[in-house]
């Protein structure tokens, strides 16, 4: 399994990261766990709204139900999304939603929790706030955000004092805002740039993770585009590539995001235990440049 750095801390943590979204999907979920422990991928990605809280209550269970231990993990979870409502960045959310998952977990501390969604009422004094006593109490070692731009991020961080660790993001082949910004610099492609705000520089420039959620899906989280009809060009090169490199297009397609120098995680959410397999054994592959170029070309994109 390959190891990527988390943030800018030195720990080494897995490359291939389990979501936990859909657990309360899964057929075994001890399987699931146990498959991805025995495979290199000790990351795990929750979120208090996944489920309504099942998601990370079957994973306690599930976890108690193996001889894995607690501190071989690494385990995050999300907060600030109140569905169907609202965002919410309040001290007293962050922390009533903190020990929420902790009790669900059945865990005494997070390694890592992210702001889920930007708030537009977020006032950065109490997300300090609630970081600062969070930190304190040892129920979190580390911090970070999802979907949040680069202006966000600077505006947390000139208040918040522990360091922004990560930033999760939609991103892969369906998803590569990110990239196609860089090739277009100077080029009349204003919506893209505004979409992205130089989120990968500045990132790499910040040592914050990012992490790839949904790699595999074309929309937000409901169409897989891997040997999906409508995509024939992209599934005809990854079935052609997968060859090469003795993986599967599913392996590919992991493979294509962490060829990227900028030290990502790939956010997995299947609950198959072949197709666990199969993405942490493809963390390992590197990608020639010609084929990274290829993929991206194959996706439906187009060089200047
Ligand atoms: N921060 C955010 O806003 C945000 C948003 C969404 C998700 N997330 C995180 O990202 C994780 C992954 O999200 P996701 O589950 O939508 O992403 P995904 O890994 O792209 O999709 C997994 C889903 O696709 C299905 N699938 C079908 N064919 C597949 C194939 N060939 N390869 C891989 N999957 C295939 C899986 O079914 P099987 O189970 O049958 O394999 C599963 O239902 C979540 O668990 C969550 O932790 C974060």
């Amino acid at each position: 399994m390959k190891q990527v750095t988390f943030g800018s801390t030195s720990l080494k943590v897995s490359s291939i990261v389990l979501g936990c979204m859909r657990m309360n999907s899964a057929n075994d979920p001890v399987k699931v766990l146990q498959t991805a422990v025995d495979n290199g991928i000790t990351f795990f990605d929750h979120a208090d709204i996944y489920g309504q809280g099942e998601c990370e209550e079957i994973f306690a269970k599930s976890l108690a139900n193996t001889s894995i231990k607690r501190e071989d993990l690494f385990i995050q979870s999300k907060c600030g999304i109140v569905p169907g409502k609202m965002y919410d960045f309040s001290k007293e959310h962050i922390i009533e939603s903190v020990n929420g998952s902790l009790k669900r977990l059945q865990t005494e501390y997070l390694d890592s929790l992210l702001l889920h969604r930007p708030d537009a009422l977020t006032d950065p004094e109490e997300v300090a706030a609630a970081f600062d006593e969070l930190k304190t109490q040892g129920k979190v070692h580390h911090f970070g955000v999802s979907n949040h731009s680069p202006l966000q991020i600077k505006l947390l961080q000139s208040v918040v004092k522990q360091p922004l660790e990560a930033n999760q993001l939609q991103f892969g082949l369906m998803h590569s805002g990110m990239i196609d910004e860089g090739f277009n610099v100077n080029r009349k492609k204003e919506s893209l740039s505004q979409q992205n705000e130089g989120m990968l520089d500045f990132s790499r420039l910040e040592n914050m993770t990012i992490q790839a959620w949904s790699p595999y899906q074309v929309s937000l989280i409901k169409e897989v585009f891997i040997n999906n009809e409508r995509f024939p060009e992209i599934n005809q090169k990854l079935v052609e590539l997968a060859e090469t490199y003795h993986t599967t297009p599913t392996g590919l397609v992991s493979a294509w995001i962490l060829r990227h120098p900028a030290n990502m995680q790939v956010i997995a959410g299947t609950m198959s235990p072949r197709r666990i397999e199969e993405i942490a054994q493809a963390s390992d592959i590197q990608l020639s440049r010609k084929d990274w170029y290829q993929l991206y070309l194959a996706a439906g994109n187009h060089l200047p």
